[in-house]
């Protein structure tokens, strides 16, 4: 099975993103899964300039002769992709953002009904694959997600993707602190390591699995003062 995992990160390995990203890739190995990261930040991928010549003029073929190319080949043949992001401004960042744009040119630019609504038809050599949504947030709450799973689930739908589900974990900056305080995040590591597992043997992640990764390991007042010291006098 081919998994692409997407980290939209501008941090890139240096980021609380690529630490869930390096577990569950760890359980999607171990059950047997291939798997490729690329980094939205380090490629170089411009802007989809909106003038359709993909869908008329060079049916599959974007105008723009950069690092695309290889994404939407890479995309294509993926059986599993993942999208990982942190949560920026209640939603995904902007680099895999513009990653998805340009992938306009997977779609035939005619319409077609789907559950009750316009779509776009996949191109043949396309595959109807699953899409998974890994991300991390620096607020508390679990509901900060809620635009960004929207957001995903619904792209699902245009881009004739499975939903597969979504690795959330809240408050990720404080977990290297966290643990260096003797707080016991083992449990949370462990769960996402069997997410990764579970998709590639089940083709589905667990609730319970899930609930555990986003499980809260420190009360939210101490976050708050951690992040009033922190940025009060500032
Ligand atoms: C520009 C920007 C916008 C952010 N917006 C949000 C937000 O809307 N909600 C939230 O919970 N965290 C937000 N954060 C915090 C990040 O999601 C959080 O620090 C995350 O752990 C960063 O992941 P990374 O280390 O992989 O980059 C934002 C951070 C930045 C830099």
């Amino acid at each position: 099975m081919e998994v692409l995992v997407i980290n939209g990160s501008p941090r890139k390995q240096r980021g609380a993103t690529h630490g869930v990203i390096s577990l569950f890739v760890d359980g999607m190995k171990e059950a047997g899964a291939e798997v490729e990261i690329i980094y939205s930040r380090a490629l170089e991928i411009g802007d989809c300039r909106g003038c359709y010549n993909c869908w008329g003029v060079t049916p599959g073929k974007c105008i723009q002769d950069d690092d695309m190319t290889e994404v939407l080949e890479k995309f294509a043949s993926s059986d599993i992709v993942v999208l990982a992001t942190p949560v920026y401004v209640d939603g995904m960042t902007g680099s895999l953002k513009t990653l998805l744009d340009r992938c306009i040119p997977l779609l035939h630019g005619e319409f077609e009904i789907r559950d009750d609504h316009c779509r776009h038809p996949l191109r043949l050599h396309v595959r109807k694959g699953k899409l998974v949504l890994i991300s991390v947030s620096g607020f508390t709450e679990i509901d900060n997600f809620d635009s960004l799973v929207t957001h995903v689930k619904a792209l699902c739908k245009n881009m004739s993707r499975e939903y597969a589900g979504a690795v959330l974990r809240p408050i990720a900056w404080a977990m290297q602190g966290a643990k260096e305080q003797g707080v016991q995040l083992d449990d949370i590591y462990e769960a996402v390591t069997q997410a990764g597992r579970e998709l590639i043997s089940n083709g589905s992640m667990n609730k319970e699995t899930l609930e555990l990764i986003a499980r809260e390991y420190m009360p939210r007042d101490v976050a708050v003062e951690i992040m009033q010291s922190a940025f009060k006098s500032k």
